[in-house]
């Protein structure tokens, strides 16, 4: 299962990239806006950063010729570049178009199994279901997850599944067990994965008690 990370605050790239797991980026407009600066700069030190794994970054037009305009810029950027385009009419046809030139693209904000097959017929490389925000509205996003891997495997489509919306290390979880290609987790979640109450008190235990040993090498 691949690691990307969802944000666009560099330090937490830098950090999780440390790790040696990340797999990739994501990034929204939210996400852009929460850093408070310029986006040029922002997305040139994510690429910086990460100038061999796809970086995902979304177009702000909704029409089809603005999807085209504003993704033909961002790939100009890095050829690592995803384009991240709305599962819409308009976008669905700019993932074709995309496709055609050999460009990457991320369709977002996919909340049922037919968008997705929509999406994965129109070539898209990656679809990003939101599996929190259906949680918030008492659906159980996963479900959507098992649907659309079941969907993906029935046709053999080339589309990598990336959930998205990740609020917390169930949904990274339950998502490995389905089998998901990809989660894009926030990086309080990736923190998250990693702590145990039983690691900290085990080893807190074993500190304690390293210190009665006699003649210790280090
Ligand atoms: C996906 O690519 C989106 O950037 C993100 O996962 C949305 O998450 P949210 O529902 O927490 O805003």
């Amino acid at each position: 299962m691949k690691f990307f990370i969802d944000t666009a605050n560099i330090e937490e790239i830098r950090e999780a990239n440390s790790l040696k797991i990340l797999d990739g980026v994501t990034t929204n407009p939210t996400l852009i806006a929460k850093t408070g600066r310029p986006f040029m700069e922002v997305v040139k030190e994510i690429l910086a950063e990460i100038p061999d794994k796809p970086v995902s970054l979304e177009v702000a037009s909704t029409d089809f010729e603005g999807m085209v305009r504003e993704g033909e810029m961002l790939a100009e950027l890095g050829s690592n570049v995803v384009i991240k385009i709305p599962m819409t009419v308009e976008g669905l046809k700019a993932v074709k178009h995309f496709e055609y030139k050999g460009i990457k693209t991320n369709v977002t904000l996919i909340f049922s199994p037919a968008q997705a097959l929509l999406a994965m017929k129109a070539g898209a490389s990656y679809i990003s279901p939101f599996v929190g925000r259906l949680d918030d509205i008492s659906h159980t996003g996963l479900d959507l997850i098992a649907d659309i891997k079941t969907i993906r495997d029935n046709y053999d489509f080339d589309t990598e599944i990336i959930v998205a919306s990740v609020r917390h290390p169930l949904h990274v979880i339950e998502s490995a067990v389905i089998g998901a290609d990809i989660a894009t987790i926030p990086y309080k979640v990736i923190a998250q994965l990693a702590k145990h109450p039983l690691t900290d008190i085990g080893l807190e235990r074993f500190l304690k008690d390293w210190e009665n040993v006699p003649e210790k090498p280090f």
